[in-house]
């Protein structure tokens, strides 16, 4: 046999004792994002201690349990159902709404997509080229989605106040449109579009009617019985055909739990896959995953029974309230200014005399996590449970932070330099661009460092280099998931 050369990471050849793995493993993540601390603006959902204790050790009851066969742990399946009945309840749909716990938005978005490919097929076969009606400031799973299931998305744009345009709905509709989609909110700007309007032109024109409420499912119902201002977004609106609400986002579940709803058995009934030929078998999946553990799934049963109508409308208060105090101090700061008029507590700033992407680095330097966004170039949080206690440390550090970048002339003048130099890069020699700024953002990421995106993100929002931004997506993607050779 030739010589191999062997690579780096191989196969263990002798097991190692549990403290050693523990050690190793406790090592590497000690350089991970520290979220316990309340600086982190979204991506962890933490509810409090006590009912954190509680769903992590359901999760652990469940950890090995595997609901693919349901006749095996009907447990799971029954707690799976109580938890779509609980939310279809939240979410006023009648006795004729069913629904399953999906593993996350992604998932629920994809079943959503595929109900109305699948009902196309079968009731519109003149349909050749399907198309779904996303909005521009759509979560990207809906396009996502389309790419697996071969649908075209058509962006629909937005109005001034980043919701919607709906004037521009009914002139989008085409013979080929299976499916429009509204977000309550939308990820980037934290808006609720239109629901009522747009479910009324889709109900005249006989289309489906998706509602992705992944991040406001679990938040805009309390804060509607709050007494804010909250437009309709749920099974109320006639014409809205399924809707996804994610628990493990505001819902403060475990990772790996969304939930999908449809107005009626028939539609979802176009959800399910069966392969009853197999020599191993006969097989029939509700949703996309096959084998899945029980633990999200339970735990977040878990966390709607203990906490309850109640638990939320607190939570809910609180979190709006810090919304509303960060939002008060941002826009305070000359210079700094919330993007439209967010319903909930998911928000974006912007700063029409600094670069926000410098801001962002920043406050990234003192601990804190926002993620940024393109559109208009901001910073972007999601204020969620663990955040309350932090807000006027946020506001006194944001307010330093733009001090400090109005000062640092220096900074100023390298971040701009490093931009005209990688435009020019990328002008003379897109290849090599993409490979340097790639091989950079891994070699940080995996360092641990996150606190210099400037740089990158205003390569990125330029639209001097809009066409390369792909390549250098899939670039990085590459670098980031390769073994140790
Ligand atoms: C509005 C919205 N929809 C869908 C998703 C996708 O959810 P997931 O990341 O759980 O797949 C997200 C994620 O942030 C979201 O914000």
């Amino acid at each position: 046999m030739k010589n191999m050369k062997k690579s780096k990471v191989q196969f263990p050849e002798k097991g190692i004792p549990p403290e050693e793995v523990l050690s190793q493993i406790k090592r590497k993540k000690s350089s991970d994002a520290e979220w316990k601390n309340g600086k982190m603006f979204g991506f962890v959902y933490h509810p409090d201690d006590n009912i954190s204790r509680v769903i992590q050790e359901v999760h652990n009851l469940y950890f090995f349990e595997n609901p693919i066969n349901p006749t095996f742990f009907n447990s799971i399946i029954h707690f799976e159902n109580e938890t779509v009945s609980m939310v279809s309840d939240l979410l006023n749909g009648d006795k004729q709404v069913v629904g399953n716990v999906t593993s996350g938005g992604t998932e629920s978005i994809f079943l959503a997509v595929k109900v109305a490919r699948d009902r196309a097929r079968k009731e519109h076969p003149e349909i050749s080229k399907p198309e779904i009606i996303v909005p521009a400031s759509a979560h990207p799973a809906f396009f996502k989605a389309a790419h697996f299931l071969d649908v075209s998305p058509v962006a629909l744009q937005l109005r001034d106040d980043l919701r919607v345009d709906i004037s521009l709905l009914p002139t989008t509709i085409t013979k080929n449109t299976i499916l429009i989609v509204g977000s309550a909110p939308s990820y980037p700007h934290g808006v609720v579009d239109p629901i009522e309007e747009m479910g009324r032109i889709a109900k005249e024109n006989d289309i489906l009617f998706h509602v992705d409420a992944c991040l406001g499912g679990f938040m805009l119902p309390f804060a509607e019985r709050l007494g804010y201002a909250i437009p309709v977004f749920d099974f109320r609106v006639e014409g809205v055909t399924s809707i996804s609400a994610d628990i493990h986002k505001y819902g403060y579940g475990a990772k790996g739990a969304s939930i999908i709803l449809y107005r009626n058995a028939g539609l979802r009934r176009k959800q399910f896959f069966v392969h009853a030929s197999w020599p191993g078998g006969l097989f029939g999946s509700p949703t996309l995953l096959g084998t899945k553990s029980g633990g999200p799934s339970v735990a977040a049963w878990t966390v709607l029974k203990l906490l309850g109508q109640n638990g939320y409308l607190e939570v809910t208060k609180r979190t709006l309230e810090a919304t509303r105090q960060i939002q008060k101090g941002i826009n305070a700061i000359n210079g700094l200014k919330v993007v439209s008029n967010p319903e909930m507590s998911v928000f974006a700033f912007t700063s029409e005399q600094n670069d926000i992407y410098r801001i962002g680095d920043c406050l990234g330097a003192k601990g804190w996590y926002l993620d940024r966004i393109l559109s208009p170039n901001g910073l972007h949080l999601n204020v969620t449970w663990s955040n309350l206690d932090n807000i006027e440390a946020f506001l006194a550090d944001l307010e330093i932070s733009v001090v400090e970048i109005r000062k640092s002339k220096l900074k100023k003048v390298i971040t701009s330099y490093s931009s005209k130099l990688t435009n020019t890069l990328f002008k003379t020699s897109p290849e090599k661009a993409i490979e340097v700024i790639a091989s950079t953002m891994v070699k940080q990421t995996n360092k641990g460092k996150r606190s210099n995106t400037a740089t990158f993100y205003g390569i990125a929002a330029s639209h001097e280099n809009r066409e390369n931004i792909p390549a250098l997506i899939l670039d990085f993607l590459d670098k980031m998931y390769r073994k140790k050779n």
